[in-house]
This record gives C-alpha cells, structure tokens and sequence, in this order.
C-alpha cells in the first residue's frame, strides 16, 4: 500500500493506569489485582496507535505533551509505534492520567479520569501544520473556539485546492457531555457522535441519535450544501449512520466471543472507520463495518500491539 499524506488527531495523550481483576472490588476493601500495567492513553493518542498499526498512511499525534521526565515514556512510546509527534508543544505540567478498572467477569472498563489544570491545545498550535502534508484531520471535540478557527483555515485550504484529491477531510468526535462543542459537528465532514452524549441530548435510540443531529445541523456550503455524515456506536449492538445525504443505516456489528481488555474499544471502531474511508476509499456502511470488526478484534486482545496483525488475521480467517 502506498503511503499517503499524513492522518493527524488532535486531542489528549494520557497515562493509563490499568487494573486487571476478576470481579469488580467492593468499596473500601484490599484487594490484589489479576494483573496491572501501565501505557498511553488518551482518545486521539489511541486512534493514532491503531491508524499506524492499520498502516497505508502516515499518523500524527498532535496535543499538549509533558515535559516531565518521569513521563517521557509517553513521547518515547509514540516513536516506537511510529507516530510523528514534532508539532506538539510541551508543558512543565505532569500528564493527565486515568485509574482504570478491567473487569473480567463482565468486559467492562470503568475509568477514572484526573485532568488538573493541563493545559489545552490553543489555536496558535493548531495553525503551525503545514495544511499541504495532511490529508484527514481528525478532532476531539473541545476548546470549540480554537478548533472551529483552525476548521475554517483547512475549509479555505480546500477552496484553493480545486481537485477533491488534494483537499483534507475533517471528522470530529462529539464524546464529552457538553452542549457547546454540538457546533463543532456542524463544520466537519464526519461526526463520531457518542452514546452518552446522545442520550444525554435525550435520544434513545442510534437512528433517533443520528438524524435528530443531522436535522440540528444547517447545509453547510462548504460541502456543496449537504450535511456532514455522522456516526453513531451503540455499545455492543452496532452503529447508526447516516451518509451526507440524509441516508440512514444501522450497521450491526459481531458479538465478541470473550473480551480481554476494552479499554479503546471506541478509539479503536473511530480509527478503524476513518482508515477505511481515507486508506481503503469504502462506503460509510463499509467503513463502518470495518471499524467494527478491527474494535472487535481489539476486544480481543489486551492493548493496541496487536491490531498489526488484524489483516492477516483477517485474510486467514476468510480462506
Ligand atoms: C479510552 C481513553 C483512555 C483515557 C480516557 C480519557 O477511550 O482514551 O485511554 O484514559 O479514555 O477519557
């Protein structure tokens, strides 16, 4: 496959502190876990360790990154999965980090995020890429401000770029409950709408989810007067869609035999989708589908280390 201009994603890089255990503990009791590690974390941290591991592209990881020596190995870790880091600025300031809990008995994860006062990625930071080596920006949705500066310099980019080949796709991650980032949806070429955030904005269902978004969203000029596709992961059920168009489908995804560690899952189906739509050029119903067979893969398997192998997987699977 031949490489193509870089993917960059834009958010947090976070340590995780991961415990394994058997059954979730009781509260305030002693207990030994199964087994307990350490890596990166963080949404657009993990998207890049599975769009590198996918391969077809170059991966960037930009966001604030910590200069605090006992925390070098996340930069050091980013090399070794291959993931350019040279655009993120440094704070004196110890990472963000996350105590997470890995349940055995039932697959879950449950997360318990410290973010004190670390600094955010500012627009300044995001308006030093060199637009010409990027071919899909993909954002967390936060700091709305900054971001929807930086949109609107990649949507200019784009009017000088007369062949659609050379223009950046831009795909946003609508997770955090918070109402002011819904705009940040509206200017992107694809939305990961989140679960949480859906029900929160009180949908229920993925097809309720996902074109009751679209309708909150104006035609944008941008994208010849359509609305951007928006994707919605319903937990284990499957994911609703809907393509520029205004065509809904839900997209079903396996049931995963035995869950080792879905810690990422949802960074994992994010990146999976994106590859498959920039790499591999699919359908947003096949790309879809792609994106849950590599987070289904990654339930699989503990960590990212092994989605390098996905696709030979793949192709014994099917022989
Ligand atoms: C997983 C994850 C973890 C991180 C947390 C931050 O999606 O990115 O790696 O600790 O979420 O919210």
């Amino acid at each position: 496959m031949d490489q193509q201009r870089r993917i960059v994603c834009v958010g947090m890089c976070v340590l995780d502190v991961i415990h394994v255990v058997d059954h979730y503990p009781v509260e305030d009791t002693d207990k030994r876990c199964v087994t307990g590690y350490w890596q990166r974390g963080g949404n657009a941290s993990n998207n890049c360790s599975v769009l590198q591991q996918l391969g077809g592209a170059h991966v960037e990881f930009l966001g604030m990154l910590s200069a605090s020596p006992a925390f070098g190995f996340l930069c050091e870790d980013c090399h070794k999965y291959g993931i350019a880091i040279e655009n993120c600025p440094k704070t004196e300031k110890d990472p963000p980090f996350s105590s997470v809990i890995l349940n055995n008995e039932t697959g879950s994860r449950t997360i318990i995020h410290s973010n004190p006062e670390f600094p955010l990625l500012e627009y300044k930071h995001l308006a030093q890429l060199k637009l010409s080596n990027y071919g899909w920006v993909h954002l967390e949705g936060r700091n709305p401000e900054s971001v929807l500066q930086f949109i609107k310099d990649i949507r200019n980019y784009n009017k000088e770029m007369k062949n659609t080949i050379n223009q950046i796709r831009i795909s946003v991650e609508l997770e955090k409950i918070k109402d002011e980032i819904l705009i940040l949806g509206e200017s992107a070429d694809i939305v990961f709408l989140g679960k949480d955030l859906a029900t929160y904005l009180g949908w229920n269902q993925p097809e309720e989810a996902v074109m009751g978004l679209y309708d909150k969203f104006k035609p944008q000029a941008e994208l010849n007067n359509s609305k951007p596709a928006i994707i919605c992961p319903w937990g284990a059920e499957g994911a609703g869609c809907v393509d520029a168009q205004g065509n809904y489908c839900f997209v079903p995804s396996k049931k995963v035999p035995l869950i080792v560690d879905s810690l990422g899952a949802g960074d994992t189906f994010c990146a999976g989708v994106i590859h498959a739509l920039q790499v591999l050029n699919k359908s947003l119903p096949e790309a879809v589908q792609i994106g849950h067979s590599v987070a289904g893969y990654k339930l699989g398997h503990r960590g990212y280390d092994n989605i390098k192998n996905f696709w030979q997987d793949q192709r014994e699977n099917s022989k």
